[in-house]
């Protein structure tokens, strides 16, 4: 008999494993209505078409609006196209150059930290920590601060993933928002009476058609910061130290040719990627896979699921850094064939900090530990529904065994 009965996102299944479940749905439901949650579609073809074409609007980023106000991500048209000149040319170029001695000198002072750990865990102490140190270290704040902001960004990243809608994590987000705006208000003040080189300077300098950004619109800027640079650039890190660690042929080759490391980074955001769901809201009604969808509609675009197309991608659900479908040169551009940065007018931003702190990040770890091994009886798990990756990567150092 042929199963008919669409996969369920809301599923045990899907939660412990999607992948299975993301292959029905290209081959046999493309495109899907599910009354709790809207339209789902999991092929390359149709949700490139979703992230690229403009009836397909931006409006769904409203519901993060009471944490991050209204971002980058939510706007469309010329205001879209006003703030992202405005911020894009921070993570690209001379600034971009001048982010390596940060990113660098972060990832020293994680990795003697983690040697002394007697319990390391590269996702506690490595994966989570470098993101959130290299945008403090590019806003120029206080190294004494970063407990603080650990503390802040995992109350933020659990708001957005709050799918059950916990009170006590939705609470514990605003909380953590006020505090950091109340936090960098007084940095804001002090940048603006004395402007220095670093990224919340150039906030406060800058002007958006001759008037210059708002108190409100550099706090909100910065909460988006924090929230869409870290978590993710965290998931990426952890599943490509969980694919090399899986895969000890692969890892040898990033060893005796530290150049690959970006391959293993490209080719775990491709298999792997941080953040699974992209929602967008249908500005007109469209016919997608076949079928008619009416406007207003809102689409789950399966970011997880198109990356693995079978269609784009030779054996497209194994680990492999030498498939020749990933090329360095684009895999962080709006080029790119794998969809973890998004695509077309919203691609993510920074895409070549991200790449950066895997460029440093990555070899930085392997040359600092020759041997690493998962702690015995260890076996790290993907968890999350919009970001997944293993929460923890428990190791020992040392002589292979
Ligand atoms: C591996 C790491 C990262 C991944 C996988 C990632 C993923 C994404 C994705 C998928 C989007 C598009 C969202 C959409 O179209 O709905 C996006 C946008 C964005 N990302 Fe990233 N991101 C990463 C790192 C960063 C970093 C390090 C920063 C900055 C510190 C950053 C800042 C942004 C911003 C500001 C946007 C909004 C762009 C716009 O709406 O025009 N991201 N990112």
């Amino acid at each position: 008999m042929v199963d008919i009965t669409p996969p369920d996102l809301l599923s045990p299944e899907f939660a412990t494993d999607p992948y299975p479940i993301y292959r029905t749905m290209r081959n046999k439901f493309p495109i899907h209505h599910d009354p709790r949650l809207g339209w789902i579609i999991s092929r390359a073809a149709e949700v490139r078409q979703a992230l690229t074409h403009e009836d397909y609007s931006t409006a769904s980023y409203a519901a993060v609006r009471e944490l991050v106000g209204r971002s980058i991500l939510e706007m469309e048209g010329a205001e879209h196209g006003r703030h992202r000149r405005l911020v894009s040319p921070s993570f690209r170029g001379k600034p971009l150059a001048s982010y390596g001695e940060v990113i660098t000198a972060a990832a020293a002072e994680l990795l003697d930290e983690l040697a002394a750990k007697p319990d390391p865990d590269l996702v506690r102490d490595y994966c989570a920590l470098l993101p959130i140190r290299v945008i403090m270290g590019i806003m120029d704040l206080p190294r004494q601060d970063y407990a603080m902001f650990q503390v802040w960004y995992r109350a933020a990243a659990n708001y957005v993933g709050n799918y059950t809608q916990d009170p006590d994590v939705a609470e514990a987000g605003l909380r953590a928002k006020r505090e950091l705006h109340k936090y960098l208000q007084e940095v804001i003040d002090a940048r603006r009476a004395e402007p220095g080189a670093d990224l919340m300077s150039s906030m406060c300098t800058a002007t958006i058609n001759d008037a210059a950004l708002t108190d409100r619109e550099i706090l909100d800027f910065c909460s988006l910061l924090l929230a869409a640079g870290g978590e993710t650039t965290e998931r990426g890190l952890a599943s490509t130290f969980r694919n090399l660690l899986d895969h000890p042929a692969q890892m040898t080759d990033v060893r005796t040719d530290p150049g690959l490391s970006l391959l293993a980074f490209a080719e775990s955001l491709r298999l792997n990627p941080p953040t699974h769901i992209l929602l967008r809201r249908l500005a007109a009604t469209r016919e997608i896979a076949g079928v008619s969808v009416p406007e207003g509609s809102t689409i789950f675009c399966l970011i997880g699921a198109a990356n693995r197309d079978e269609d784009e991608f030779v054996d497209s659900e194994e680990f492999n850094l030498h498939r020749s479908e990933i090329d360095v040169s684009t895999a962080f551009s709006a080029g790119s064939n794998h969809l973890s940065f998004g695509a077309g007018r919203h691609f993510c931003v920074g895409a070549m900090l991200a790449r950066a702190e895997a460029a440093i990040g990555i070899p930085a770890l392997l040359r600092h530990f020759p041997v690493i091994n998962y702690r015995d009886g260890f076996v790290p798990v993907e968890e999350g529904m919009l970001t997944r990756a293993p929460r923890s990567i428990q190791v020992t150092f040392g002589s292979g065994r």
